[in-house]
């Protein structure tokens, strides 16, 4: 187990920037997930953590050593890809057990750390059994086994339930979860899947364009947000983002009226952000922001009705409690509480704070 620090990490191939000098401590035991678009840099910050990309710039500390140089198997680092290469003539164990390919162990040593990785799988009676006779999930927890038998130091995941169905990837998510909490190791986890992030990670670290944008706790990243991109990126539905205006201590929405916010002090063309969630239909008025909208569209999820419409010039969404199904083009008032809207400043689209 070890602490893995990134000090002003560089990615460049040929003349292209694909990281940009990134700082960033992984605790020892953490479970961090780095998160962003595709082509932000994070399958490539993740390799040059593994050893399988050249540092082009900057330090890589794993237990406080610098180790730009290492190469991959000395960095004792697993690292578990998307596409999960299981060999289909080989058995389970035999899978498992090819992870100590090249480990100073006897044959009973390995035999005995085959079944125990087995057993924290569960697949402990699956050993003798080939790749073909096993499901999804369980191939996935092969390659997971292939890579710890070795005990390493860290396992690094890029992407592993991408080409997994919902429900699957749903139940592979607390599987990997909950292997972090029984064995303690330290993982970084790629993906472009907010609920991912949200779901597994003790720290998320958001990258976009090669640089990381935030980093925080999946409650500190959706509660506090420093800019347009992490907030409109975790959550789902995505915020909603309205235009409106602060001036003279009052904030004025077109198509809305807003009664007892506190707001921030910058004056000026603001953006508004109001989660779904947050923007209620059919709920009484009071302090907060209120409007009517014309309903586009209705997606009815059974314990609630996601609901489109548009506001004033604004196209958001809204969501009405309960089994309620409002008429694609009827009007419908929204209601959002204070204390819920996220403010950025229009130019910048950096955080102004919450009102
Ligand atoms: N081997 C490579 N050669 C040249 N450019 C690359 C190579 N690998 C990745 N890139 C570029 O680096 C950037 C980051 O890629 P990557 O780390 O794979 O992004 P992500 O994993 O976030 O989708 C992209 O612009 C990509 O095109
Ligand atoms: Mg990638």
């Amino acid at each position: 187990m070890a602490k893995i620090e990134l000090q002003k990490l560089v990615k460049e191939y040929g003349k292209t920037r694909a990281v940009h000098g990134i700082d960033l401590t992984i605790e020892d035991g953490e479970f961090v997930v780095f998160v962003g678009p595709s082509g932000c840099g994070k399958s490539t910050t993740l390799r040059m953590i593994a050893g399988l990309e050249d540092i082009s710039g900057g330090n890589l500390l794993i237990g406080g050593e610098v180790v730009n140089q290492r190469e991959p198997k000395q960095r004792n680092i697993a690292m578990v890809f998307q596409n999960y290469a299981i060999y289909p003539h080989m058995t389970v164990g035999q899978n498992i057990g090819f992870g100590l390919y090249t480990a100073k162990m006897t044959k009973a040593e390995k035999q005995q750390r085959i079944a125990e990785t087995g057993k924290i799988l569960g697949l402990e009676k699956l050993l003798d059994r080939r790749p073909a006779a096993l499901s999804g999930g369980q191939r996935q927890r092969v390659a997971i086994g292939r890579a710890m038998v070795r005990d390493p130091v860290a396992f690094l995941f890029d992407e592993p339930l991408s080409n997994l169905d919902a429900q699957l990837r749903a139940q592979m998510r607390m599987e990997i979860k909950s292997l972090h909490r029984r064995l303690g190791t330290t993982i970084v986890y790629v993906t472009h899947d907010q609920v991912e992030a949200m779901t597994m990670a003790d720290k998320i670290v958001v990258m976009r364009d090669g640089n990381i944008l935030q980093v925080g706790s999946p409650t500190d990243l959706y509660e506090n947000p420093v800019d347009v991109f992490t907030a409109r990126f975790i959550g789902s539905p995505s915020m909603n983002m309205v235009e409106g205006v602060i001036a003279g201590g009052a904030l004025s929405i077109e198509g809305a009226t807003v009664s007892g916010f506190t707001l921030p002090s910058q004056e000026g063309k603001t953006l508004i952000g109001i989660r779904p969630h947050d923007l209620v239909v059919g709920e009484a008025g009071g302090a907060g922001l209120s409007a009517s909208g014309t309903v586009e569209a209705v997606e009815p999820l059974g314990s609630e009705t996601l609901v489109h419409l548009t506001m004033g010039k604004a196209q958001v969404i809204a969501t009405a409690p309960g089994r309620v199904v409002p008429a694609i083009g009827s009007t419908v008032s929204v209601h959002a509480g204070a204390g819920s809207l996220y403010l950025f400043d229009a130019a910048s689209e950096k955080a102004l704070g919450r009102a």
